[in-house]
């Protein structure tokens, strides 16, 4: 009865933790600095409508938060699974994005390298 609507959403996530991903692996040996410039240019796509997405700006939505604080609220690599899984925040004026590994690498990368 409810131990089967608890069971649904642990379902769901070993769905998604499982993409195909041919070629996985290989992402580890991506040179740091492309994916860094890489992600730069997918935060300025994706991200900088709202968030500030550059060492110091200001973010266009207001109840977005600069990208270079988020590390404030918790390590920027946790943000890997959600990037790559659609699930980022439950706010209505956040998008959902599913990024290819490759770019949730680039885009952590970058990140990474705004934080304050
Ligand atoms: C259409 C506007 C919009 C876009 C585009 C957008 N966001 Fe957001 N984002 C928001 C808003 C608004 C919040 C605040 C949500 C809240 O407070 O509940 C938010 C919150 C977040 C948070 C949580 C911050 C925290 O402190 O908990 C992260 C991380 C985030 N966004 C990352 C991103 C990334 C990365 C991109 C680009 C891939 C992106 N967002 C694109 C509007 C946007």
């Amino acid at each position: 009865m409810r131990a089967s609507l608890h069971a649904l959403p642990v379902l769901l996530m070993a769905a998604c933790a499982s993409p195909p991903a041919p070629g996985a692996g290989a992402s580890a040996s991506l040179p740091a600095t492309a994916s860094v410039a890489e992600g730069r240019l997918l935060t300025r796509i994706h991200c900088a409508g709202c968030h500030a997405v550059e060492p110091a700006s200001e973010s266009a939505h207001r109840d977005a938060p600069s990208l270079r604080l988020i590390s404030r609220r918790y390590p920027v690599a946790s943000l890997e699974e959600a990037l790559g899984e659609g699930i980022v925040v439950g706010h209505p004026d956040m998008p959902e994005y599913r990024f290819r590994p490759e770019d949730v690498s680039a885009l952590i990368a970058y990140l990474e390298t705004i934080q304050d």
